[in-house]
């Protein structure tokens, strides 16, 4: 059986008061089969990582760099984040393609990077508006998989992300079939390169716009595994009532 997993991404957001949030997430009884991840911003990792210790709340880095260490002025290495008290990582989300020009190559190169030090990476994917109108999403999904995910890919190592750019902050959601596609599309593009037992292993978390008010029904759709959460995750009174959806379905 997959694991389930509530993964908030802070984003550019939350200074030391932000903690409390966190105290508040890690005080709710925890689900067996329901893993909870929070990517603060690098300044917070060290304290986050004391706030949950002793629970089964993880933590994790919004972004590494491929190299281990050296001239990269801004820049963050896995082993720093595994340092902090970090244990995942997303790497390739939507908006550091965009800001950062990262490709998927970069995305790749990274990911190998991280699990070289012992992180889990998140690796996000996904199509902006465009590609989807032109009916090209399971084309980009399909090059993106490939070229951002390491070939030493394993159950444990990995979660995907599937995040439209359109939904991302918007309040936009795929309709539930549209998700479904995706996901399930995933789905078999894992087990054929991976093969069954690890493609089967892997969680894919839909994220864009899952809100408490959505989080029942999308958890509803086959191959969904759990939710990236930007927005909502940034208050525990509106990501705990996602954790609690995903956790009952
Ligand atoms: P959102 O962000 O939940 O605010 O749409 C999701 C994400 O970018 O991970």
């Amino acid at each position: 059986m997959r694991r389930k997993l509530a993964a908030g991404n802070w984003k550019m957001n939350g200074t030391s008061a932000a903690l409390a949030e966190l105290e508040a997430l890690s005080a709710a009884p925890a689900d067996a089969n329901t893993d909870i991840l929070i990517c603060p911003p690098a300044t917070l990792i060290t304290r986050a990582a004391q706030v949950v210790s002793d629970t089964s709340v993880y933590i994790g880095g919004q972004d590494c760099h491929a190299a281990t260490s050296g001239a990269h002025t801004g820049d963050i290495a896995a082993d720093m984040l595994i340092d902090a008290g970090a244990s995942h990582v997303i790497l390739g989300h939507s908006e550091r393609r965009e800001d950062h020009g990262e490709r998927n190559e970069d995305v790749r190169t990274k990911a190998q990077t991280a699990w070289d030090s012992g992180l889990v990476t998140v690796i996000c994917v996904g199509e902006t508006l465009s590609e989807r109108e032109a009916d090209n999403t399971l084309d980009i999904i399909g090059g993106q998989l490939a070229g951002s995910i390491p070939d030493a890919a394993t159950g444990e190592n990995l979660v995907v992300a599937y995040e439209p750019v359109w939904a991302i902050g918007t309040g936009k959601v795929p309709t539930l079939a549209q998700i479904g596609d995706v996901h399930d599309f995933i789905r078999m593009r894992l087990e054929r390169r991976f093969g069954e037992g690890v493609g089967r292993t892997v969680p894919v978390l839909y994220g864009g716009s899952v809100k408490p008010t959505n989080a029942t029904e999308i958890f509803s759709v086959s191959n969904v595994d759990g939710a990236l959460v930007g927005g909502a995750s940034l208050k525990a009174a509106d990501f705990q009532p996602i954790i609690d959806a995903l956790a009952a379905s």
